[in-house]
Order: C-alpha cells, then structure tokens, then sequence
C-alpha cells in the first residue's frame, strides 16, 4: 500500500531556496571556472534547476550514482558506487558536490572522499536538505537550502522506493512499512 504525503516544502519555496543558494555560489566563485558533480539519482532535479540559476563559468556537469538505501527506507550503512568519475578529471579545479538530501551522511562523505581523491583546488558541497537528527558521520555543508525535520521525504527527485521523484514539490511520508 502507497503511504500518505504531506506536503513540506512547496514549489515556489523551493524556487526562492534554489534562488538564494545560486546567489551565495554566485558571489563567492564569480569569475571561476566550476565543475559541477551531481549525485544520482536524487539530486538531478535540483542539480538542474540550481545550474540553470548559476552565472559564474561553469566548465562541466558530471554525475556520479551512489546508492545506500535500495528499495529500503533506512540506510543500509554501506554506499555502493553504481557510476564514478573519470579518473584525473577534477584536478586542480574548483568543484562543487550537488546533493538533494544529507541524512547519515554516509553518501556525502562517501562523495566527498571519492572527489578529493582527485586533489581538486577546491571542493565545497551544496546541498538542498539537511536531516541532522540521522547524522552518522560529521559533514560540512558549504551550501544548505532547509533542515528537515526526522521524517522520510519524498519530491523533487528523492523517492521512495523509486517513486516520487517526480513531484515537484517536497512531501514528508506519513505511514511507512516497517520494512527497514
Ligand atoms: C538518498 C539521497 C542521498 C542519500 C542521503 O540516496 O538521495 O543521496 O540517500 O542519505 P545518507 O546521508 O544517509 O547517505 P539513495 O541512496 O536513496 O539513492 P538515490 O539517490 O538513487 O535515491
Ligand atoms: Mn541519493
Ligand atoms: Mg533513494
């Protein structure tokens, strides 16, 4: 059975905490050549909303896919790499992890790592949600659009169970199965 979604952040919230996140990248890069990695599949709606809202150059999107919750509602504490970057591909440039979600933080970190193995000149990590209740390693997000509270969260490219990503606005999920 589908669970119950309540809406948590609206479209055009949404839009003015893509906005806001896209001036502060903006004023801070300015004139710098910026890669972009997105990490599939949940951040590609607002890897490509963001970018479109970014003036400063930048050189190349890439995308990597972690996955560490399956078909599952809870983590399952290991992040499995379906697609990474080519090798070389970041050094000495300034780059910027995209991420919808950071929950454990085990796929952010995991990212992080994976990225700086490339000793890029710089690499800051933007994120549209923060879920702090569930960390389990200690990241620092450079860029946060919201904190969300302790609930699952559907929309804007997050699932579950592969459904949802579709929706264009962001929903908490009422009643899961205890599946996890
Ligand atoms: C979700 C979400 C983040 C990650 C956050 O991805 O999109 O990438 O989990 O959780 P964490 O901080 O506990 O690691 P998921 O593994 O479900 O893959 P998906 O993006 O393909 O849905
Ligand atoms: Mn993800
Ligand atoms: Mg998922």
């Amino acid at each position: 059975m589908n669970p119950e979604l309540q809406l948590l952040i609206s479209q055009e919230e949404i839009a003015q905490t893509v906005d806001g996140l896209a001036r502060a990248i903006n004023q801070d890069y300015r004139d710098q050549p910026l890669i972009l990695v997105g990490i599939l599949k949940g951040a590609f709606v607002f890897l490509a909303d963001l970018m479109r809202q970014l003036q400063v150059p930048v050189q190349r999107v890439e995308l990597i896919r972690l996955s560490s919750y399956g078909t599952r509602t809870r983590s399952s504490g290991t992040v499995q790499v379906l697609l990474d970057l080519p090798p070389q591909l970041l050094r000495h440039q300034p780059v910027l992890l995209v991420e919808d979600i950071v929950d454990t933080g085990l796929s952010t970190a995991k990212a992080l790592q994976m990225l700086q193995q490339q000793q890029p000149a710089s690499l800051r990590l933007c994120a549209l949600l923060d879920k702090p209740a569930r960390r389990q390693v200690p990241v620092h997000i450079d860029y946060l659009g919201c904190t969300v509270p302790d609930q699952f969260i559907v929309g804007y490219g997050i699932d579950w169970k592969e459904q949802y990503r579709h929706l264009p606005a962001i929903y908490t999920v009422q009643q899961l199965e205890a599946d996890a």
